[in-house]
């Protein structure tokens, strides 16, 4: 052997040669047997090599260097195939595998939207200074009425459709409670909100026998309607979107004087009653407006109840149904969809 060119063929079918090597190789001990007899001191490439020094000096260069890329193509057709066999080693540990069945995927589970209601609106209040207080489901009718200014016989009783247990303990109507409870414990400056389930004896398209509230309230010197406009206005514009209208209309609750109830642009048709294909909005009923918490300035008769002076203190109060709010946010149209736990509606809020 003595031309270049018999130098070059020889390595080229050396490569073909290693290529049939690797493809019949199944361990790796053919894999280490095939180095030694190609890439070995006394391999293959290694004669072939020794046949350079005796060519013309003109040829050596190149001759020299198509060795030294044979050399590393060889090097690295070994290391594929030992990495492939590695590969397959590892799955024939156990026998039952089967790489060609498709992969499991795990159920990831989401947050409930009334949770996730939950969560953002304390989180809105308690960047504003409140705290979070809970308290217990089943309630004694002077938390549940008589405290906030409901004595027996009251009218409004009757708007609430209790549901009771014995004569003097019921389920919670409502979360005003947690007012009488957490003031009966504290001294202003207070303000807390309190989120949990009331029961009412109730149950159609869009009302359930149980539902979340969430109560707020403040209580300081000098607290003015001014304060609840201000606070609630800001909530709406971050539970729902910057751009949302407040609206304070009077209405009437026994522990709040005056009283108002608050309505938001309506977040379905922004407002103008009608959709843009002209269809009217079912959600506001064509008025644009839709109503989202009742609120107003604490009776004095609350305070004389827990021992708060009526002359020095003032403070606002706000309650709101967090199904309302997950409807109005997420768009939901039946507040059964809360409560049947179906797989298709909970893993559009993961
Ligand atoms: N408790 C009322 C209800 O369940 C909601 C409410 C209205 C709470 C006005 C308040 C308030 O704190 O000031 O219908």
């Amino acid at each position: 052997m003595n031309s270049v060119l018999e130098i070059n063929s020889s390595l080229k079918s050396l490569v073909h040669e290693f290529e049939t090597r690797m493809d019949q190789a199944s361990s790796l001990r053919d894999l280490e047997e095939a180095r030694v007899a190609f890439l070995g001191r006394k391999g293959k490439l290694a004669k072939i090599m020794s046949a350079i020094p005796g060519l013309d000096s003109s040829e050596r260069p190149l001759a020299g260097k198509t060795a030294n890329q044979v050399k590393t193509e060889l090097t690295r057709l070994l290391e594929d195939k030992k990495n492939e066999l590695e590969r397959l080693a590892a799955f024939r540990l156990d026998p039952r595998f089967d790489p060609s069945l498709p992969g499991r995927i795990p159920d990831m589970g989401s947050i409930h939207p009334v949770t996730r209601v939950i969560q953002d609106i304390c989180s809105i209040f308690t960047g504003l200074g409140f705290d979070i207080v809970t308290g217990p489901e089943v309630e004694t009718d002077f938390y549940n009425f008589e405290a906030l200014n409901l004595p027996p016989g009251h009218p409004a009783r009757d708007m609430q459709d209790t549901l009771y247990i014995t004569e003097s303990l019921v389920l919670r109507t409502h979360t005003s409670p947690m007012q009488i409870r957490t003031m009966e414990k504290r001294t202003p400056p207070v303000a807390a909100i309190a989120p949990g389930k009331v029961y009412r004896r109730d149950s159609d398209l869009t009302h359930t026998p149980m539902f979340h509230q969430i109560e707020g309230f403040l209580v300081d010197e000098q607290v003015s309607m001014a304060d609840l406009r201000g606070t609630l206005t800001a909530f709406a514009q971050r539970i729902f979107d910057p751009g949302v209208k407040v609206r304070f209309r009077p209405s009437f609750f026994p522990f709040t004087e005056p009283s108002a109830e608050v309505d938001i642009s309506c977040v379905m048709c922004e407002g103008r009653g009608r959709h843009r294909d002209d269809i009217s909005c079912r959600v506001c009923k064509e008025t644009g407006w839709v109503e989202v918490l009742g609120c107003g300035m604490i009776d004095p008769e609350v305070f004389l109840q827990v021992g708060y002076d009526p002359e020095k203190y003032t403070g606002f109060a706000f309650g709101l149904g967090v199904e309302r709010v997950a409807m109005l946010k997420y768009g939901i149209n039946d507040l059964r969809m809360f409560f049947e736990n179906d797989l298709k509606f909970l893993n559009q809020f993961a």
